[in-house]
């Protein structure tokens, strides 16, 4: 199985969880597609639900493929959110936002009654941050948000580049939401936690690609087949 086939693999499990009626977060990244490939399929079947994209990303792609969005403020609390992850631990902890678009994901997973993971198993950790932590921040004093930062990673013992992400062209890249990202290349992240909780405290930090306490079912796909993980 390559990786995609795994990818497709954990997509159509998760939509085993999925029931008509459903109101649907719906993620971003690679992983995510396919699961809206297959929902899209099963909808042009007759399946009824309502999808909340959790990018701009997502939602040319829901569009295109004929599954019906609507806006969070209009469905402000969803059954189910289904999306990828850049890294998972054991307690289903998370690293996501190397797409870009962790703000929304984490407000469309919080707004959700259950949050599945799909991904293949090359994103489970024994200890998150090998993958580079994405951190949203706003552009208005930027420095001194980097500054903040770098200053909480050296209490807490980490260390590492932040890096400001750019687009291929080298331009600033910019989120969904006009903020930046710092990535953040900690190698290993011991108490994700504490880190989580003190990266919110900056002023500057908009959010931050540890969810935590969010995921409460993760379907991983290996050559084998899929398997499921629980916090
Ligand atoms: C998007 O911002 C991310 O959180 C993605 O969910 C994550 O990067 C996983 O993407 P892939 O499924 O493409 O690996």
């Amino acid at each position: 199985m390559d990786a995609r086939e795994m990818k497709i693999k954990a997509a159509a499990e998760a939509l085993t969880h999925v029931e008509d009626g459903m109101r649907l977060g719906i993620g971003t990244g690679s992983t995510a597609e396919e699961f809206v490939r297959l929902l899209a399929e099963r909808v042009a079947g007759g399946l009824k639900v309502e999808g909340v994209p959790t990018s701009e990303r997502t939602a040319r792609l829901c569009l295109e493929l004929g599954v019906q969005l609507r806006s969070l403020d209009e469905l402000p609390e969803l059954d189910l959110t289904i999306d990828g992850a850049d890294e998972i631990d054991a307690q289903l902890r998370l690293i996501k936002g190397g797409g870009g678009a962790l703000l929304r994901e984490k407000i469309v997973a919080s707004a959700s009654s259950r949050m599945i993971v799909i991904a293949d198993e090359t994103k489970i950790v024994d200890t998150l941050g090998a993958f580079p932590l994405p951190i949203e921040i706003n552009p208005f004093g930027q420095v001194s948000t980097q500054i903040a930062i770098e200053a909480l990673a050296s209490r807490l013992g980490l260390s590492g580049a932040l890096t400001l992400r750019k687009r291929s062209d080298d331009s600033l890249y910019m989120t969904d939401g006009g903020h930046l990202i710092l990535d953040a290349s900690f190698g290993r992240i011991p108490d994700a936690d504490a880190l989580a909780e003190q990266l919110n405290a900056i002023p500057g930090v908009v959010e931050h690609g540890l969810f935590i306490n969010l995921a409460s079912l993760a379907i991983i796909a290996g050559p084998a087949g899929a398997r499921v993980m629980e916090p």
